[in-house]
């Protein structure tokens, strides 16, 4: 059955003005409980399995993430890629309709990702702006995230914390977690006023909505729950950005996901990679073929 995708969401205009005033907002009611819990499922299915692990979508973001040693923060891109059911639910139409109310009618989903903070000893998130992680040169677009939480999010566990207005400046300096290009996570290391930091603790159902420019962390959890969320990012209408190139810290980084990801991209070796671009060059020709008996 498919569920019905909720893309009638609508902010008010209070909560854009706010959005576009702070860098953020967070938002009470984003989907049903009963959708919560569901995705909490999917999501405990897929970091039990590993999904994605071997094609580098699915590595410990504070860590290093040798084998055979529990990460202190799994995170899984593109999630949807391992449960396609995810394609369905009412979270990301509402999220794609405040992406459009916030970055224009041109918003498109960019991409997503799913974090488990485990419970006891998983990591805080360190401070950062999502646009620091761009590695796509030539193009400007703006960026926006929706973060929901699949039980309670709290200070303790690890909600959600904004500096305010920090969308406002520009990307400050950043470089590999401990200064380690292993790592995969960026932590900001220019100047900005943590004390400023707001927290914000969500009920299930509830989610936060930030700027990719806007500065945000997450504590460790220190509860004994554990803490999981789902991240969707949309991007907003691109225009040409030639003396864009990416960042430094990014170009350093040397991750054992990137590794894993460039094996499983030549994995078979030539005759694989000659199959995997046959297969896809067949499956293109059979689309033109069925697009053209359509017509
Ligand atoms: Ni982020």
């Amino acid at each position: 059955m498919k569920h019905r995708m909720n893309s009638h969401f609508s902010l008010t205009d209070a909560q854009i003005c706010r959005f576009r005033e702070e860098g953020y907002i967070a938002l009470d009611r984003i989907t049903s409980d009963e959708e919560v819990e569901r995705v909490r499922g999917i999501f405990d299915g897929l970091f039990a399995n590993s999904a994605g692990r071997e094609r580098g979508h699915h590595f410990d973001l504070a860590g290093l993430d040798e084998e055979g040693r529990p990460p202190v923060l799994p995170q899984i891109l593109n999630p949807v890629e391992f449960a396609p059911e995810l394609a369905e639910i009412e979270f990301r139409g509402a999220a794609l309709a405040i992406a459009r109310q916030l970055l224009g009618p041109e918003a498109e989903p960019w991409f997503e990702h799913a974090i488990l903070k485990p419970p006891g000893y998983g990591a805080p998130t360190p401070w950062h702006q999502d646009e620091a992680h761009r590695s796509d040169g030539g193009v400007d677009y703006e960026q926006v995230s929706v973060w929901m939480p699949l039980q309670e999010a709290t200070v303790e566990n690890g909600c959600m914390q904004f500096i305010p207005k920090s969308h406002c400046g520009s990307v400050l300096t950043h470089r590999s977690l401990g200064d380690d290009p292993r790592m995969m996570a960026l932590e900001c290391v220019g100047e900005f006023e943590r004390a400023q930091a707001v927290p914000c603790p969500l009920a299930p159902g509830g989610a936060t909505v930030h700027h990719a420019r806007t500065l945000h962390h997450a504590g460790a959890n220190t509860t004994d729950i554990p803490r999981r969320a789902y991240i969707l990012a949309f991007r907003g209408k691109m225009t040409p950005n030639p003396a864009f190139h990416g960042f430094r810290w990014n170009s350093e980084k040397s991750t054992a996901a990137q590794a894993r990801q460039t094996a499983w991209k030549n994995r078979g070796g030539v005759a694989g990679r000659t199959a995997r671009r046959a297969r896809a060059l067949l499956a293109q020709a059979r689309q033109k073929v069925s697009r053209f008996l359509r017509r």
